[in-house]
């Protein structure tokens, strides 16, 4: 059997002042399968080379989109990856089968605690329904959107805590639990 093989996309605007997205990006770096792409680096002018990207896509089973939540929503680099890279007759439309069956895993980390995210909540909403929109982007793309794993109050989780997210996190990347789903 072929090994299942996983693209993560790790979108943060600034990597090097990052604490949570650099140390899960370097927790899952030397898994075999994997291939890390780091979108920052990918598009220096704002502008992906959008045939490489998608020849990226084509050439994955699973895609993982790594990221912290900002503004209730994706950073603006990965939203900027979609609308360049997502295009109508490759990810949709007339011909646009290229992610069909394919797999969406989510890897976020936001500031607010758990409890936050709740209709009674500082957040008023579940990250259930804040998700929606990137679980219709998924479902208009064809891709199996898995359960995200989320990391909540990301600033003030310790050392332990942070080992233990990111053991689970290559958990979920092992090649026997991606082909168990
Ligand atoms: C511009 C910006 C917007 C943010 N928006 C949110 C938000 O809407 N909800 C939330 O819970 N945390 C928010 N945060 C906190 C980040 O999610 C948190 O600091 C991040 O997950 C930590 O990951 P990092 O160390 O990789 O940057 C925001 C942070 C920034 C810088």
């Amino acid at each position: 059997m072929t090994p299942q093989r996983t693209l993560v996309l790790v979108a943060h605007p600034d990597l090097e002042s990052s604490r949570i997205t650099a140390h899960l990006t370097s927790a899952i770096m030397d898994l075999e399968h994997v291939t890390v792409h780091e979108l920052s680096a990918a598009h220096p002018d704002r502008r992906f080379d959008t045939a490489r990207e998608q020849e990226l896509l084509r050439g994955h089973d699973t895609i993982v989109w790594q990221f912290p939540w900002h503004w209730y929503s994706v950073p603006g680099v990965l939203k900027e990856w979609m609308d360049q890279v997502l295009t109508y007759g490759f990810a949709y439309g007339a011909g646009g089968g290229a992610l069909h069956g394919k797999r969406l895993q989510l890897v976020l980390s936001t500031g607010g605690p758990e409890s936050s995210y709740a209709p009674a909540g500082h957040n008023r909403f579940t990250m259930e329904e804040l998700l929606r929109p990137l679980d219709a982007t998924a479902h208009l793309c064809g891709l199996e959107m898995a359960e995200p794993l989320i990391l909540h109050s990301a600033p003030r989780v310790d050392a332990d805590e942070l080992g233990r997210h990111a053991a689970r996190y290559r958990e979920l990347l092992a090649p026997a639990s991606v082909a168990a789903r």
